[in-house]
């Protein structure tokens, strides 16, 4: 098994110190979510801090029924955000969401590339097949999971074709003999398949560095698909055997897919509550999350497994006899086996079981103490090779996020496991560094 040395660190700029109740703070700065300024300031600091990138995830539909105790995931378009903050920094990648199952992959491969160029090639993208929003793109129901990996994987063939069809090498710009491209080297890409058809080639062309892949989606499918085309996997793993197992298993599926092991990289979500002391800590979270709204996560709960809790006492504990039979096609898989896991493992009692990762943020890894607990924890999976790395999601409060950077970060360069410059100025590069 291979572990790399150095992590690789991403930052989300879904504001996750803002979540639940956290918005409320005086110095949350909530009114700036809608400004680049404020993505700005985040990534400023990540840069700082020599962050490989930043990352925002996105979907495309507006959950109301959230918007009444907080901003869900209303946010601006991640590519032209990530566009606007290309300018303003210089190193650090920028990662942005695009739906293979919404966004036709001509426009998919256009704006990728498009941002490829405005950051000197800083861009990823976080390839998602996405779970809702079916309505806005003229589909009568959401494709099955299955359905939606296959045009996935078709779509990321497409992009990848269309990125290729009109090649760096083919700009000449040659003064003296009046030539500006090779066209010979520019080629249509004729894609004629199960649910694309795509003639190409691409209107501009491509940036010397490549754009390195993201996929979030931890199913049998999902991981298969990752294995096939990712540089990086965002997966929740909320303890080290989950990750464990999945690094294990993506390398087994990358090597499958003729790749290298080290090729596809494990970056689990990481939620961080920090303060100077871990009992700060806990009545941080507390305020982040123990006002429970019970009606959204008994709904998230029935979601995932099928188990109707509303009418349930306090103590009661949720045992793995009171799951119902798994459901073939729940929205993710990932979150839906991870909750199963949690039951099945532990009983907890119901108010306990409220306030558990798999409940409150969609099963991430989760840290709720001092930057020790926090370094400690951290270089304690990388060490057992569970991890290459992780995209920090800092909650709580904006001091939490700036613990983070400013303390959290540079302890883990002094124990030798981030880098303490740059060393390259791309993305691509970052991850080979
Ligand atoms: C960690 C994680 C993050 C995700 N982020 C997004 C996202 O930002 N936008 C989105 O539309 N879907 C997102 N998804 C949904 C996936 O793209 C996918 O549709 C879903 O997980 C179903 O795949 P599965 O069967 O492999 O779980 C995410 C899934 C996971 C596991």
């Amino acid at each position: 098994m291979s572990t790399r040395k150095r992590l690789h660190i991403g930052m989300s700029l879904a504001p996750a110190w803002m979540t639940g109740d956290a918005w409320h703070r005086a110095d949350s700065n909530v009114e700036g979510l809608f400004s680049s300024d404020f993505a700005l300031d985040i990534a400023r600091r990540a840069e700082a801090a020599h962050l490989d990138f930043v990352f925002r995830p996105d979907v495309s539909y507006l959950a109301v029924d959230v918007l009444e105790s907080g901003f869900g995931f209303t946010s601006l378009d991640p590519t032209l955000l990530l566009a606007s903050i290309a300018r303003e920094t210089s190193h650090i990648g920028l990662v942005s969401t695009i739906s293979t199952t919404f966004c036709p992959p001509y426009m998919a491969a256009r704006q990728l590339q498009s941002l490829n160029w405005l950051s000197n090639g800083r861009a990823g993208w976080n390839i998602v097949t996405a779970l809702q929003g079916h309505e806005n793109f003229g589909l009568d129901q959401m494709p099955s999971a299955e359905e939606r990996y296959r045009w996935a994987a078709e779509f990321t063939q497409v992009v990848h074709q269309l990125w290729n069809s009109f090649p760096n090498e083919a700009l000449l710009i040659d003064r003296e003999q009046g030539r500006y491209a090779d066209v010979s080297r520019i080629k249509p890409i004729d894609h004629q398949g199960e649910h694309l058809r795509v003639k190409g080639p691409l209107n501009l062309p491509a940036f010397k560095a490549r754009i390195p892949l993201v996929q979030a989606g931890a199913s049998d499918s999902g991981r298969d698909f990752a294995a096939s085309v990712a540089d990086l996997v965002f997966a929740p793993t909320p303890d080290k055997e989950a990750a464990l197992e999945l690094r294990h298993d993506l390398s087994r599926r990358a090597e499958r897919h003729g790749r290298a092991a080290r090729d596809v990289r494990l970056l689990p979500g990481l939620n961080l509550f920090l303060a100077p002391t871990r009992e700060q800590a806990r009545e941080l979270f507390m305020a982040t999350h123990g006002r429970v709204d019970r009606a959204r996560r008994f709904a998230s709960i029935k979601q995932l497994v099928g188990l109707d809790l509303s009418d349930w006492p306090e103590d009661r504990p949720v045992r793995a006899a009171d799951l119902p039979p798994a459901s073939g096609n729940p929205a993710s898989r990932t979150h839906s086996s991870l909750l199963r896991r949690l039951i099945e493992r532990e009983p907890l009692r119901l108010s306990e079981l409220l306030l558990r990762p798999e409940v409150i943020s969609a099963a991430h890894w989760q840290v709720i103490g001092t930057v020790e607990d926090a370094v400690e924890q951290i270089a304690d999976w990388a060490a057992a090779g569970a991890v290459d790395g992780f995209i920090a999601a800092p909650g709580g409060s904006t001091e939490s996020m700036h613990t983070f950077l400013e303390q959290v970060v540079p302890r883990l360069v002094e124990l030798g496991l981030f880098r303490e410059r740059y060393r390259g100025t791309t993305f691509a590069e970052h991850l080979e560094d």
